[in-house]
């Protein structure tokens, strides 16, 4: 199955399982439940979104999620991660483009994140995505110390095709 096979919902506290376990697999300083179950308390404000596998057993039902803050018009990504043997498959992709409509249909006009440079596969994504690096941030990640770029996609508003 490839990623036009999964099914979209909104994050829900039993996917927490799951997607904690893709943090931990995605990021050397994941979140914790305990962050995720708070931003499920405020869902005006912090929006997640899941691809599931329709039919698959508890432990892998979830191949990919990410959300975003509300700040007025503009939407903040905070984390997008797809499970490590749905890579390569379209998930990232899918995902991100319904999380880019969520936010207009809730009234943003521009989105920003920060990514590492070293993260050739989300640059990648998210420049291919109308995104454009704009300033560092320099040694931001405490982990390592690594900056980030943060990046700006200026419009949602969808181009048309030409
Ligand atoms: C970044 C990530 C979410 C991409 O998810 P994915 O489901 O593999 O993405 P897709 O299959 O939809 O690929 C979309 C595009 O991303 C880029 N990409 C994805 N993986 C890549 C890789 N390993 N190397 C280079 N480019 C890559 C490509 O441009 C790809 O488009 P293409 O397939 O047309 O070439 C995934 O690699 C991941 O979960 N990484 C760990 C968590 C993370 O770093 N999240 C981002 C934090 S800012």
């Amino acid at each position: 199955m490839d990623a036009a096979g999964l099914v979209e919902a909104p994050l829900e506290e039993a996917d927490l399982e799951e997607v904690c376990a893709i943090e931990r697999a995605s990021f050397g300083t994941p979140w914790s439940r305990g962050l995720f179950e708070e931003e499920l308390r405020r869902p005006g404000t912090c929006v997640w979104r899941v691809l599931r596998v329709p039919g698959a057993p508890a432990g892998s039902r979830v191949a990919a999620y990410g959300g975003f803050w509300r700040a007025v018009d503009e939407a903040h990504f905070t984390n997008l991660a797809t499970r490590p043997d749905w890579r390569r498959r379209g998930a990232g992709r899918r995902l991100l483009r319904l999380l880019l409509a969520e936010a207009r249909g809730l009234g943003c006009v521009r989105a920003t994140l920060e990514v590492r440079p070293s993260n050739k596969a989300a640059l990648a994504l998210y420049t291919s995505e109308g995104f454009e690096a704009v300033a560092v941030r320099p040694r931001y990640y405490s982990d390592d110390d690594e900056d980030a770029l943060i990046l700006w996609k200026r419009s949602l508003t969808p181009t048309r095709p030409t």
